[in-house]
């Protein structure tokens, strides 16, 4: 169990969170009925409660298979989406389970939700990870797509993140509406960076951590970027992306 990733940290950060991060939620939700699936056969990784999910995009599949680490996010997820047609969940790493899940559901679409950029953060602050063992995660992180050809597929999850400073009427205003960047291909996280100096009244400052996420989707994959003000001290870029069986030839 990952105490920096989910758990009751994380459930209770969420709850108390949950107006402000309300307008991220539907863009979420906005950018999965145009580019996800939407019925069917779901592995859904890293839900927790499923906190930043609408429950009526769920409500659409036939049947979802919900692997998260967390113990307790079982109960809270079926409290906090009900009138789901099957679901069925298991407690355990998704990242190692994944070949038996693909095997056992060869159908299934499959979505990581927000938890592909946490495995860099349980490396460092649980594992006490050395550089080897990162590098080994991004490009264990970078395999995804192979591992996932054919699939229908997708994941939200963090690319940078770090420390901000903004007066709290502005934070407000980003709150209501986070800024979204479309992007037909992969952009490094200089560029990132880049469009956060470009956000009025925000202030970067200190060390900003790389998720070691950059290289989930092939390069060519179109995709958004989010920024998230996920703390008024604290925001995150995410990266977006479905992937459908036809395009995913590319790399
Ligand atoms: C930042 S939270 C996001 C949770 C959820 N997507 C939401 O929006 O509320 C990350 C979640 O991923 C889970 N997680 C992290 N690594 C995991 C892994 N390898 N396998 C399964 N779940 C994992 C954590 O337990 C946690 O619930």
């Amino acid at each position: 169990m990952s105490s920096i990733s989910g758990g009751s940290r994380w459930h209770w950060r969420a709850w108390r969170n949950a107006a402000n991060w309300r307008a991220l939620s539907k863009a979420v939700d906005g950018f999965h009925r145009d580019f996800g699936p939407q019925g069917g056969e779901l592995l859904l990784f890293g839900c927790s409660a499923g906190w930043m999910l609408q429950t009526a995009w769920l409500q659409s599949f036939s049947s979802i298979i919900a692997v998260d680490l967390d113990p307790l996010a079982k109960h809270l997820f079926r409290l906090r989406h009900p009138g789901l047609k099957q679901l069925a969940w298991h407690q355990g790493n998704a990242l190692d389970t994944l070949d038996a899940l693909l095997i056992a559901h060869p159908q299934a679409a499959i979505y990581f939700d927000n938890m592909l950029g946490q495995q860099a953060l349980i490396e460092l602050h649980e594992l006490k990870a050395s550089d080897k063992d990162l590098a080994l995660l991004e490009k264990s992180l970078s395999q995804l797509p192979q591992r996932l050809r054919g699939r229908f597929w997708g994941s939200l999850h963090d690319r940078v993140s770090g420390p901000v400073r903004m007066p709290s009427s502005e934070f407000k205003r980003y709150v209501h509406q986070p800024l979204s960047h479309r992007s037909p291909r992969a952009q490094p996280n200089a560029q990132l960076v880049r469009w956060l100096s470009e956000v009025e009244a925000l202030q970067a400052h200190g060390e900003w951590l790389d998720h070691l996420t950059s290289g989930v989707f092939h390069a060519d994959n179109p995709r958004v970027y989010l920024l998230w003000p996920f703390a008024p001290q604290y925001w995150h870029w995410l990266e977006m992306a479905w992937v459908k069986p036809s395009t995913d030839t590319l790399g």
